[in-house]
């Protein structure tokens, strides 16, 4: 984390509009230095570039003799930074427990996963909370969001709990929510948002720390259609001017042609996947339908 000086946050301030992206400047960049020599901490180094999100020939078994489902069977795949990744599959899959995997909250059976160069598949529980707490947003389909607490509580409450500075604190959420067209809901409770306004809070919320990745579970799976867009179209701009990296775990293809790959899942393997490119979200979508339909799920419902 950084920590601004009153001169810097002066100044940052007086910048208006801008201050969102000279934030941004002033993110570390993502790196494994340190890192090397904590001992029992092993660091991947790819060649050319640090993915934020490399997960190696990950398997996940459950039950024991007789009785085992190998819900994940080796899937090795990265995400880039400032990538925007979508996870599909049918019903029982592995998305979900890949999906929980990488956040930790699941253990692999065998296989590595790094974040930001971090082995967190060996990691013990002190350093599984930091590394959930610094490294990781968490969007669900169900926003989390507390009910006790305002809009604005609830987006700042990571960096309260971190003793950021209150000045820093409300010009930070002062620029998520103007992103997120949310600043006039920030003095209100949950109960007085719509799910669309507690799902954007909820992803306010996810991206006020820097994470290095934003895991998103079904965002918008408990969305009416004009809520969801809403808040497909906050994500693509968290990616595209916040530079946030996220991977979305989605049963719709709509929500996915958001993105700008997916991959899918089958029995618990990388089946395929689809890289959006130049194309339109129109296109995009259509490509991925037609991966869906051979995969034998039906748009939108089984998938
Ligand atoms: N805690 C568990 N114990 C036993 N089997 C599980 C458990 N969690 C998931 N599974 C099994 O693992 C497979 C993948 O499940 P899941 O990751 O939930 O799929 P998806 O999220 O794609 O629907 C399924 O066959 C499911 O029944
Ligand atoms: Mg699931």
């Amino acid at each position: 984390m950084y920590e601004l000086n009153a001169l810097e946050a002066k100044s940052l301030f007086q910048k208006g509009k801008k201050m969102t992206e000279m934030l941004i400047d002033k993110i570390e960049p993502v790196t494994t230095a340190g890192l090397q020599q904590t001992p029992g901490i092993e660091t991947y180094v790819p060649a050319g570039g640090q993915p934020v999100l490399h997960c190696e020939n990950i398997e996940k078994v459950y039950g024991s003799r007789g009785n085992i489902t190998r819900a994940l069977d080796g899937i090795s795949f990265n995400v880039n930074k400032g990538e925007y990744v979508a996870i599909m599959g049918a019903s029982g899959s592995g998305k979900t427990t890949l999906l929980n995997c990488i956040s930790s909250i699941d253990r692999v059976t065998s296989g590595h996963i790094y974040v930001a160069g971090r082995d967190i598949t060996n990691l013990r529980s002190k350093q599984l909370s930091q590394f959930r707490r610094d490294d990781l947003g968490f969007i669900f389909q169900d926003s989390n969001i507390l009910d006790t607490l305002t809009a604005y509580e609830n987006i700042a409450l990571a960096l309260t709990i971190k003793k950021v500075p209150h000045r820093e604190i409300e010009m930070r959420v002062a620029a998520v929510a103007e992103h997120l067209s949310i600043t006039d809901t920030l003095k209100k409770f949950p109960y007085q948002l719509s799910g669309g306004q507690k799902q954007r809070v909820a992803a306010a919320r996810a991206i006020i720390t820097n994470p290095s990745l934003v895991l998103a579970d079904e965002p918008t799976g408990a969305l009416d259609s004009k809520s969801a867009k809403m808040l497909l179209e906050s994500f693509d701009m968290l990616n595209k001017n916040l530079l946030a990296t996220i991977l979305m775990v989605t049963h719709d293809s709509f929500a996915a042609s958001y993105t700008k790959r997916v991959i899918f899942i089958q029995d618990g393997k990388i089946f395929t996947e689809l890289v959006r490119g130049d194309q339109s979200r129109k296109e995009f979508f259509n490509r991925i339908i037609e991966v869906v339909s051979f995969l034998g799920g039906e748009n939108n419902d089984v998938l």
